[in-house]
């Protein structure tokens, strides 16, 4: 089978390096891809969201399956443009229709979407600028701290968890008012949830679903938890409070009713769930939904995944899901990120990254980096991920810690506790 991955980051590279083990896989091509992708298979000099070029490179090289790494292409439709198009409507799209994708792209589509079906998640309500006054009121019922969250996608950085009542207030205000342009035109405010996040995948053909290893990500750039968010620090699999009964609660309560609500609301879905989940006193809560795989969970996920994916991914395009397997490895697996000084502020790129050749027995994933005259170089924020196995969570996390210092560049910061609050 001749394969396209849509995207660039440390995700594309896992899943990349997945699917390009599969017997099953011919070929693989990754648009854009990334310096590490390179290595899996071809890279492909055309953007994840340029719908008309996908299609040209589709047809003018067979490609037998689309797989979609970011949300991007699937909320801008890129599974009813190929379904629209008499060229493309053969080859399969591993991801949610339009309608399926609003699970991400809307907060507001998401929240209505579980109050519908009775999945447990945090109390809402959603205004927009003519009923400001409205949400303030709301927001006086609630107890602190408030949480804001654009509807739309913001590249992550739509959701603000403000301490006091008076800064909630203005910062409704100002997403109201255009603080993430059309994104937060309507603001869902919800009650604040205590307790640890877990994010539980789910690949699904729309009829039946398989659930892979779930992870715990590190969102935040300091140590113990602090400062700004990130795209993403570490992750760490398997969870420990993600027991078998928690497990079973998660299925019963927040799977299963998602995959027969999308299917009983007739919505096109055949690809990955996210579910970023909380444990709130042993009770699972959605936080959100996304539409595709966790970064940086993917690059412990795909460690943990002993199947082959792409026989999967057929089962999905097939509707045939129920008949495979999904085996998982069970080994810890964890990730650790090297990311440039500075981010998730204002950071230089283009530095010479040394030292790749020299990791042993870790999964190197890159996310932000290219090829520059012949070096490796960073070119974003997230740089590369360290991904090992060990026989518990803290053998897989000092093969990490040990691999990531031989790995250089300028300015190179990570957690050194990634796991440890576990
Ligand atoms: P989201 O973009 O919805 O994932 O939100 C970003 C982060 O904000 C989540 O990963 C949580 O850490 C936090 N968060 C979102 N909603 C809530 C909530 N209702 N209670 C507590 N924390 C939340
Ligand atoms: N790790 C969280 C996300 O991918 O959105």
């Amino acid at each position: 089978m001749k394969i396209l991955l849509l995207g660039s980051g440390g995700r594309e590279h896992a899943l990349a390096w997945k699917i390009s083990q599969s017997e099953k896989c011919e070929k693989l091509y990754i648009a854009p891809g990334n310096a590490g992708t390179a290595a899996t298979g071809e890279n492909v000099n055309v953007k994840a969201d340029d719908f008309p070029a996908i299609r040209d490179f589709v047809i003018e090289k067979g490609i037998d399956m689309v797989v979609v790494g970011p949300e991007d292409p699937l909320v801008k439709g890129i599974y009813d443009y190929f379904k629209a198009d008499d060229s493309l409507s053969s080859v399969p799209v591993i991801g949610p229709s339009k309608a399926g994708a609003k699970l991400e792209g809307s907060k507001d589509f998401a929240k209505e979407f579980m109050l519908r079906h009775s999945i447990p998640t945090a109390r809402y309500k959603t205004f927009d600028s003519s009923t400001i006054e409205e949400g303030k009121a709301f927001l006086r019922t609630l107890q602190a701290p408030y949480v804001l969250k654009a509807d739309g996608l913001c590249a992550g950085k739509g959701v603000l968890i403000l301490p006091t009542l008076d800064e909630a207030e203005r910062e409704l205000e100002e997403m109201l008012g255009g603080m993430f342009g059309s994104a937060s035109s309507k603001v869902v405010i919800e009650e604040f949830l205590s307790g640890i996040e877990c994010s539980v995948f789910v690949l699904t053909d729309g009829k039946d679903y398989k659930i892979l290893p779930e992870a715990k990500d590190y969102k935040r750039i300091g140590e113990g938890d602090t400062g700004l968010n990130t795209g993403g620090m570490g992750s760490v699999s398997p969870v420990p409070f993600a027991t078998e009964e928690w497990m079973s609660k998660v299925e019963e309560r927040i799977i299963r009713p998602t995959v027969a609500g999308l299917a009983e609301e007739g919505i096109d879905y055949r690809g990955f769930i996210f579910f970023g989940l909380i444990n709130v006193d042993g009770e699972p809560k959605v936080i959100e939904y996304n539409v595709r795989m966790g970064d940086p969970e993917t690059e412990t996920v795909m460690l943990r995944l002993k199947s082959d994916i792409v026989d999967l991914f057929e089962g999905v395009a097939t509707r045939s899901l129920g008949n495979r397997t999904v085996e998982f490895d069970s080994r810890s697996a964890v990730c650790v990120m090297l990311v440039s000084g500075g981010y998730p502020g204002s950071y230089a790129k283009g530095y010479k990254i040394e030292g790749l050749d020299k990791v042993e027995g870790s999964v190197v994933f890159h996310a932000g980096t290219a090829l520059k005259d012949g070096d490796i170089v960073t070119n974003g924020g997230r740089v590369i991920a360290v991904s090992s196995y060990g026989n518990d969570k803290a053998e897989a996390l000092q093969k990490s810690f040990d691999e990531a210092r031989k790995i250089t560049f300028k300015d190179c910061y990570f957690r050194r506790d990634i796991g440890a609050d576990l």
